[in-house]
């Protein structure tokens, strides 16, 4: 009986650990996939239709979580985030040899535009690519290395021990309780003008748009707070708005690609 129960307890640590690092969980990289659909133009939908096989964005937008299992693929690892200080720059800070999430998604830019990529090679970095944009738009995944994005920062969500980074990529989505897409629907309707802001600039420029909503996050937050109803009051705007630039400026990358 009591090995048993060890057994379970290690089940149960080994399940928490393997979603610790979920990224924006599976319904916000849904979301953003599902609202960059809708903003392709007809010949990337017709390139993107023939490589995913008639998959949608939303279908593989979880590919570069789900591939972290399988050790062949650990060093696309630090892809998903990038960390630098908040009295430095991304151009003046050391970069990260093992690479991050900006050279991540230029990489895949550069795999999907070439004439000498192999398909095999275009199908891997156009589902990265699809969940990197989700990543970038996730305040916390340009972040700090201190405290890895927060994911060291502990808080109590309701009252359940977690981290802060587990909150903003996951726990104030999972409270909200709606389909992907169901948030993809209800989206926020955008005047011409608003649309034209959220599709302008580069990479970058949406990564220090990130950038200072995580700076933001980090003003109003202490070690150990209790997180509930209000936080989510105060912030689930953001996370749906984060969603809809991830997925309306991933859809200007990929028309931008397939032309
Ligand atoms: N590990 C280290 N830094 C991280 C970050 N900013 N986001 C997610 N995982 C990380
Ligand atoms: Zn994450
Ligand atoms: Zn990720």
């Amino acid at each position: 009986m009591k090995r048993l129960k060890i057994f379970l307890l290690s089940f149960v640590v080994c399940l928490q650990t393997a979603h610790a690092g979920d990224d924006w969980g599976k319904t916000g990289h849904r979301v953003t996939g599902e609202i960059a659909q809708k903003y392709l133009s007809k010949k990337a939908q017709r390139e993107i239709d023939k490589l995913l096989k008639g998959t949608s964005l939303a279908f593989v937008a979880n590919y570069g979580d789900d591939i972290k299992s399988d050790n062949a693929y650990r060093s696309y690892y630090p892809w998903h985030y990038v960390n630098f200080p908040f009295d430095s720059t991304y151009e003046l800070h050391p970069k990260s040899k093992k690479g991050d999430l900006i050279q991540g998604i230029y990489t895949c830019i550069e795999f999907l535009k070439s004439d000498t990529s192999t398909e095999a090679e275009k199908i891997f970095h156009l589902k990265m690519l699809v969940h990197f944009m989700g990543d970038l738009h996730q305040p916390l995944h340009v972040g700090l290395s201190e405290d890895k994005g927060g994911n060291d920062h502990d808080v109590r969500w309701f009252k359940k021990r977690t981290n802060l980074h587990v909150v903003w990529d996951t726990s104030m989505i999972e409270d909200y309780n709606m389909s992907y897409t169901e948030l993809a629907a209800n989206a926020s309707k955008l005047s011409a003008l608003q649309l034209q802001e959220y599709q302008n600039g580069t990479v970058i420029d949406w990564m220090y748009d990130s950038r200072e909503l995580c700076k933001e996050i980090y003003e109003n937050i202490e070690v150990g707070d209790a997180l509930g109803y209000r936080y989510m009051y105060d912030n689930f705007n953001v996370v749906r708005s984060q969603l809809q630039k991830g997925g309306i400026r991933l859809a200007v990358l990929l028309n931008d690609i397939f032309g």
